[in-house]
């Protein structure tokens, strides 16, 4: 499915914000870092894996990972691809480097504690720029965005796997139920596309629904 917008937005919309800081986020992961992986990874595990088969299908070698988290998604990437995962969370990125040593993940090029909103890479620096389930915990998603478009070269790609809020029918439904999580885990069941995009930025854009529900959506940019 294309994105097409039935209205696209007009004029500069302030651009939204997740009501967190990062020194909130640091706090809310400091806490799910030991049970992160039994609390959410059944459920993403579908966004996740279909998020890394796009990547591994795509030209180019050097991957940004941004918010790697426990690093759940390390294991999956092909060995043709070299990865850099970030993410703000120190005891997140302490599970993510225990579990590349004790599977001898050879992809992960290196592992870093950094704002994924101000990173210090260069300018088209990678092939591929991917976040999964992030672009709704980051304290500004539009500067992750802008920042995943700065570091990735033109001809690129730039992925997202994240919830984005529905308006009505079944998903609808399955939000309300698992909004406590949801807000627990630093989300916003109401988090819109608007949040994350400028105006027309998904034009162009592929969207796919992933299970549970339809609940996340995979979002494939050409840079
Ligand atoms: C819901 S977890 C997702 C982790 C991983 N991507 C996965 O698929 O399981 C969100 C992660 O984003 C990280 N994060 C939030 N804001 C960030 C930022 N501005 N820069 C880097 N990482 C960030 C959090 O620390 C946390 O590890």
């Amino acid at each position: 499915m294309t994105y097409q917008s039935a209205s696209p937005p007009r004029g500069d919309l302030a651009a939204p914000r997740s009501g967190l800081d990062a020194n909130d986020v640091r706090v809310a992961y400091r806490r799910w870092a030991g049970i992160y992986d039994t609390a959410f990874g059944g459920v993403s595990a579908w966004g996740r894996r279909a998020a890394v088969d796009a990547v591994n299908a795509l030209p180019g070698r050097r991957v940004l990972e941004a918010g790697v988290g426990t690093g759940l998604a390390l294991p999956r990437y092909a060995a043709s691809k070299r990865v850099v995962g970030i993410d703000l969370s120190a005891e997140m990125l302490k599970r993510a480097r225990a579990r590349v040593a004790e599977q001898r993940i050879a992809t992960v090029e290196t592992l870093r504690e950094m704002d994924a909103e101000a990173t210090d890479f260069a300018d088209g620096e990678f092939d591929i720029a991917v976040a999964m389930f992030v672009a709704s915990v980051v304290p500004h998603p539009r500067r992750l965005m802008e920042e995943m478009r700065r570091v990735v070269r033109p001809g690129g790609h730039i992925l997202f796997v994240n919830h984005f809020a529905a308006e009505r029918g079944l998903r609808w439904w399955a939000e309300r139920t698992l909004a406590p999580a949801s807000r627990a885990l630093g989300w916003h069941p109401d988090f819109k596309f608007e949040a994350l995009f400028a105006p027309g930025e998904l034009a162009g854009a592929q969207l796919r629904p992933m299970p549970p529900f339809g609940l996340f959506t995979l979002v494939h940019l050409a840079r």
